[in-house]
């Protein structure tokens, strides 16, 4: 018998590749592959997670996440009833897909947007429109004018990965303004915390528009150092709340994922330690590649993407040395930057290494 069929788009599904964590022949690598948080979680997120774990594990996990909610509410000044909580913001984004678009609709990202949209967008059957970029930018005029009667949902990363680029608030303003009323507007703001520009806002006021069509998605994977634990969070107008609420799985955040992001979120000198570190070894990094003939697109997150003069031949030896030393960084050929490596901003001596070893390769 034949494979049963699954429902339309899922076989239109690239599966996604999660950056290597392992070197053959090497104990211990440095991954600066995934754009984890090299300061690791606040100790008190590990003490509470223990916690939860040691009181029973036995039991259902808290379904509203109502603890996590106030704590979040509390520490951004938002409103708990517009938070939802999710096993990763990755998951909120499938929501957001399978919540308003289906069969013939169509759903708009950018060109070098986060490889999870067009994932998203396929396993509810729903068409892709991928919108080119200007400078490994979004580019709001070229989105608009990709809007159709079948739009549904824009989805936007501010700052983006992998390029590390950002859209200021006038330009994220008029990307709003100039979609119609009943196109979702996501801004995934995953890398938000790391950003230090005046003229960046993650959005939470345009939640507040009175339209009830735009929702920012965070998460506790990456500043928070939080990945393997799966917490994501959304701010969003209560009448999308109600829909994603009723479609996510009942118990989608376990209680040790609740505690550690509680007080994950509640320590803000871990994250603003995690954040001075990124804000030294982001331009650091930079200015050491580019004087190696490299070059880097501006980034507000907490990796760099370095693009190659020799192009993808250049890109694949230098990672191939990279993994030589027992140093893996992340190809992004399958975002058409064959010719570009990402490299996360990882510890004091993980970062030395890099630049010791791509000094060596560039010698
Ligand atoms: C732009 C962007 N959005 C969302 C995510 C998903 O993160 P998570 O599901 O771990 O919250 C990532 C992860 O790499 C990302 O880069």
């Amino acid at each position: 018998m034949p494979p049963i069929k699954p429902r339309n788009g899922i076989l239109n599904i690239i599966p996604y590749k999660a950056g290597d964590a392992k070197i053959e022949g090497f104990g211990k690598v440095i991954k600066l592959a995934s754009n984890e948080s090299p300061m690791g979680p606040s100790p008190k997120a590990v003490t509470a997670a223990k916690k939860a774990i040691d009181s029973g594990l036995q039991l259902y996990p808290d379904p509203s996440c109502s603890a996590l909610r106030a704590a979040i509410g509390q520490v951004h000044g938002l409103n708990p009833e517009q938070i939802i909580c999710s096993n990763g913001s990755e998951e909120l984004l499938h929501l957001l897909a399978k919540a308003y678009a289906t069969d013939g609709d169509e759903i708009i990202y950018c060109q070098y947007g986060f490889i999870a949209y067009p994932i998203t967008i396929h396993a509810v059957g729903a068409t892709p429109v991928m919108v080119q970029e200007k400078d490994y930018t979004a580019n709001v005029e070229a989105i608009l004018a990709a809007v159709t009667a079948k739009t549904r949902i824009v989805n936007l990363a501010n700052p983006n990965n992998p390029t590390g680029t950002y859209l200021a608030k006038s330009e994220v303003l008029r990307l709003r303004n100039g979609l119609r009323d009943d196109i979702i507007l996501v801004l995934d703001a995953a890398y938000a915390e790391y950003v230090d520009q005046p003229d960046y806002d993650a959005g939470m006021d345009l939640v507040d528009n009175g339209l009830e069509n735009t929702i920012v998605t965070r998460t506790f994977s990456k500043i928070y150092g939080l990945a393997g634990t799966r917490v994501g969070w959304a701010y969003g107008p209560a009448s999308i709340l109600d829909i994603l609420n009723r479609i996510r799985g009942t118990f989608n955040v376990t209680s040790a994922a609740q505690a550690a992001a509680t007080a994950a979120v509640l320590d803000n000198d871990h994250m603003a330690r995690a954040k001075a570190h990124n804000l030294k070894w982001r331009p650091k990094m930079s200015r050491a590649l580019e004087s190696l003939g490299l070059s880097v697109t501006p980034s507000q997150g907490n990796f760099i993407l370095v693009h190659f003069p020799g192009g993808a031949e250049q890109s694949v030896a230098t990672d191939k040395f990279l993994r030589s030393k027992g140093i893996i960084v992340r190809p992004v050929g399958n975002y058409d930057l064959a010719g570009a490596l990402r490299i996360t901003i990882g510890t004091d001596s993980e970062n030395e290494a890099l630049l010791t070893a791509m000094a060596e390769f560039f010698a």
